[in-house]
């Protein structure tokens, strides 16, 4: 019986994802149906129950459903319950195995791709919203010499850190608390740079060799970038990465994510992006090259990024094709 998964969200209209997982499965001998399914605001769950009566196996979730689908699960991996949002689920009987890649994107872009191993560093990340939550517990995991959370509201950062048992000394403070402070790798989790605007962060923060990373993509040149660039941070990037690595620890939802990642290329209408976009999904119907593909992708956006100040993100790693596994067998 050929299996059935999905992609939710609205819109949907203009997803990849089900081209893409289609042709991921092909490459594996694998034959499913992957369908987009437009959901309606406030039916989520019937209308996964729907698509498991019809024998859905599993689905991938994104905006603005990750709430409801932590609601609809009844097995929550560690990590989606940390991040209080869930962006894949597999159905099996009554059960729902939930988890979230949000952050396993985000750790696996900067030491794949950034060359920034986490393991004893220093590390400072603005914000103590969802986006922070997500990404603590796979940042604790890569063992840093310490975590410092940083929050406009203190209280939130202090409950965040309080929340997690960590090997590594783990704080959260407010940003009036990181003078005489300095970190290896600074992320700016906070929604500030939606709205074009600056955490309060002092530049002092920035420790000689540096990473600053912006999880905001497709922004170009954030104020908190253009600071840390202007404070002579060499190393500088912003997330459009974590959308190509998200969710492969085993295999996962990594065709998932290529095709969340070639929407959001396409939407921003980058020239050389939606190049490499075309060549993708026209003529290299095969894993290797359509990896090798989100990676170009990653460097000509990053290249951008960097336009004119020669920044070391576009020293990215050669291009090579990642392993895939049997990620639709086990998941989506
Ligand atoms: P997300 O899910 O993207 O993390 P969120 O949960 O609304 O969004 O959290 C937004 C985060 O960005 C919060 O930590 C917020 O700080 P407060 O909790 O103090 O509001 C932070 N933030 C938003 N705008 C900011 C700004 N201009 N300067 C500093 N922090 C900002």
């Amino acid at each position: 019986m050929i299996e059935k998964y999905a992609v939710i969200g609205n819109p949907i209209g203009h997803t990849k994802s089900p081209l893409i997982q289609g042709m991921f499965a092909e490459s594996i001998g694998k034959k499913i149906e992957y369908t987009a399914i437009l959901g309606e605001l406030g039916q989520f769950a019937s209308t996964i129950d729907a698509f498991r009566a019809s024998g859905g196996r599993g689905l991938n979730i994104t905006a603005p459903f990750k709430l409801d689908a932590f609601a609809y699960a009844t097995d929550l991996s560690q990590r989606a319950r940390m991040a209080g949002a869930v962006n894949a689920m597999k159905f099996d009987g009554d059960r729902v195995y939930a988890e979230n890649f949000d952050g396993v994107g985000l750790v696996r872009d900067v030491i794949t791709n950034l060359h920034c191993p986490l393991a004893g560093k220093r590390v400072l990340v603005l914000g103590a919203g969802g986006a922070v939550r997500g990404a603590l517990l796979p940042f604790l995991e890569q063992k840093p010499a310490r975590l410092v959370i940083v929050n406009r509201s203190v209280d939130k950062a202090k409950e965040l850190a309080a929340a997690v048992d960590a090997e590594c000394p783990l704080s959260g403070v407010g940003y009036g608390d990181l003078a005489g402070q300095q970190f290896d790798v600074v992320f700016n989790a906070t929604s500030a740079s939606l709205r074009g605007e600056l955490p309060p962060v002092q530049t002092t923060v920035f420790a000689d060799d540096c990473l600053a990373y912006e999880l905001a993509y497709g922004k170009g040149l954030t104020p908190f970038l253009r600071l840390a660039q202007n404070a002579g941070v060499q190393h500088i990037a912003d997330g459009v990465g974590m959308l190509a690595e998200q969710a492969d620890p085993g295999g996962h939802a990594r065709t998932g994510h290529a095709g969340a990642l070639l929407e959001a290329v396409a939407g921003r209408k980058l020239d050389r992006a939606d190049l490499v976009h075309d060549d993708l999904l026209g003529q290299h119907a095969v894993v290797g090259q359509a990896q090798r593909g989100v990676r170009a992708v990653v460097r000509s956006m990053r290249v951008r990024l960097g336009e004119g100040s020669r920044d070391a993100v576009a020293d990215l790693e050669p291009e090579h094709p990642l392993a895939h596994g049997d990620h639709l067998a086990r998941a989506v």
